[in-house]
């Protein structure tokens, strides 16, 4: 792809002192610029309450892009074009009277994105803002989760925003489609037929899905307390990659028709009951423990912490997704703050094969596994069953992997952080990677019901120590399956 066919925009970032645009954004789009995808025209306009001095906000963003830039990625000539871009504003979003100032920054620029990296209950007053200053007809819109705390108030945020955007230009970001891993799973699942053919409840006996964080709550902890691990990942990141697991191919590769695949199976995802919730969902909390051999505070002791409080930093769940495809294939859905690891991972568990011949104490290593590795060492293994090699070895068999570590193959090649690519998407107007209105209530719906059963038991999480998987609760809840967390060591 050439920059050419990227047209220029103003891309404004609303909180862009915070920690998100600092960490993520702004760097995100450095490593844009640096790779030649940034139009010459694009600027970059940083909006926040804060600073009266341009050049004070402007050395701050610098500062930070210094810090989570590594070091041999920073190009001095790309760094100075990049700063070249970059203005400041100083405003406070739910003003009216600012909006008049801001369109005298953007000026005549054809398109402008407006990135609301704010809590949600601005996008509303910054949407009304926008197009009460006539600017609404050329921007594209991009919404950072959560999108609410539950259907009711996310369906208000939509609505709030469907008032000046339609939903062709409203950028809905759940990062974790941005992926290099979470992207090959579409070409992986599509591009092979040798995939196709057995993706169903006749070839596959079961689905997990890791997505394990070694950090705890790293100074969010007024945010996390209000959400928790159901919330802040489940409704999001993980029913994504179920989705993309589960769904139907789609027709072609336009946004619709993936979307449309991935709504039907967040439909078919079976209601936990009440009386399900205590067999099919756990959550947990961590208390303090060690990580890599250091002492690690519990949640209740972290910094700014209420000693009090009943959140949860893990959930691990059983679904079904109730449709001819899946049919009595469990999935297992498991995510956590304070993990032994960072790892995300995906593992296919495949049938036995139907007839058995070889000797009997082999029997339960007899399984093909595909492993979907996000993070960290992206990558794909298939575990095939082999014989050892030797003379003296009969038919003893092994099970070994056919892999593909994208680090390995494609070793020049740095692989992107999944905002850049986000990123660019919404410059060239494509909305693929983006999830729709109905996607985002949809997983609302199915986790309401699942908070609402936490609610009405008034059931504690259960306690584990940083540096474990999870309580126990959360290993029964497969091994009652007769079935074991792939990898655990
Ligand atoms: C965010 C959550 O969406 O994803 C954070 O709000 C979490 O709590 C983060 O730490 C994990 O993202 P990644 O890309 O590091 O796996």
């Amino acid at each position: 792809m050439t920059v050419d066919a990227i047209e220029p925009c103003t891309f404004a970032l609303f909180g862009a002192y915070g920690d998100l645009a600092l960490r993520k954004l702004f760097p995100a789009l450095y490593q844009l610029d640096r790779a030649g995808l940034l139009h010459a025209d694009t600027r970059v306009l940083a909006l926040g309450r804060e600073g009266d001095e341009s050049s004070q906000q402007l050395l701050m963003i610098e500062g930070h892009l210094q810090r989570y830039v590594p070091a041999e990625e920073i190009d001095e000539v790309a760094l100075q074009r990049f700063l070249s871009r970059l203005g400041h504003l100083t405003m406070d979003f739910l003003s009216a009277e600012a909006y008049p100032l801001l369109l005298e920054r953007v000026g005549k620029a054809e398109r402008l994105i407006a990135y609301f990296a704010t809590p949600a209950k601005v996008y509303g007053a910054i949407c009304a803002g926008l197009a009460e200053v006539g600017l609404a007809e050329r921007t594209r819109v991009v919404l950072e989760k959560p999108i609410g705390h539950d259907l009711e108030s996310s369906r208000a945020v939509n609505e709030a925003v469907a008032l000046h955007f339609p939903e062709g230009r409203i950028y809905r970001i759940d990062h974790y489609l941005g992926k290099e891993t979470v992207q090959n799973l579409i070409a992986l699942r599509f591009a092979n037929s040798l995939f196709e053919t057995q993706w169903n409840q006749n070839h596959i006996s079961h689905v997990e899905i890791t997505v394990a964080e070694q950090v705890g709550i790293e100074g969010r902890w007024g945010y996390f307390d209000q959400a928790g691990q159901l919330r802040d990942m489940i409704q999001n990141h993980l029913l994504q990659l179920l989705c993309l697991i589960a769904m139907d191919p789609p027709s072609d590769l336009s946004a619709d028709s993936i979307r449309d695949e991935k709504v039907k199976v967040l439909k078919a995802l079976a209601p936990i009951t009440s009386e399900q919730l205590a067999h099919q969902v756990v959550r947990g909390q961590y208390v303090a423990g060690s990580i890599k051999g250091k002492a690690v505070p519990g949640y209740l002791e972290e910094e700014n912490s209420n000693a009090q409080s009943d959140t949860e930093t893990f959930v691990a769940l059983r679904a079904e997704v109730r449709n001819w495809r899946w049919s009595g294939v469990p999935f297992y859905l498991r995510t956590g703050k304070r993990m032994p690891q960072k790892l995300s991972q995906i593992v296919i568990h495949f049938k036995e094969p139907p007839h058995y011949i070889f000797s009997p104490e082999q029997r339960p290593m007899i399984s093909n596994r595909l492993i979907i590795r996000l993070q960290p060492d992206e990558g794909i293994s298939l575990q095939v069953m082999t014989k050892e090699q030797g003379l003296d070895k009969g038919m003893q068999l092994r099970s070994g992997p056919l892999q593909l570590s994208f680090s390995d193959t494609y070793r020049s090649a740095r692989i992107p952080d999944a905002y850049e690519r986000l990123l660019l998407e919404v410059m060239k107007g494509n909305q693929n990677l983006f999830v729709r209105k109905d996607e985002i209530e949809y997983a609302w719906q199915w986790c309401d019901q699942l908070i609402d059963g936490w609610q009405r038991q008034g059931s504690a999480p259960k306690p584990y120590a940083a540096g474990t998987w999870g309580p126990t609760a959360s290993i029964a809840l497969i091994t009652r399956d007769g079935k074991d967390w792939y990898g655990d060591l």
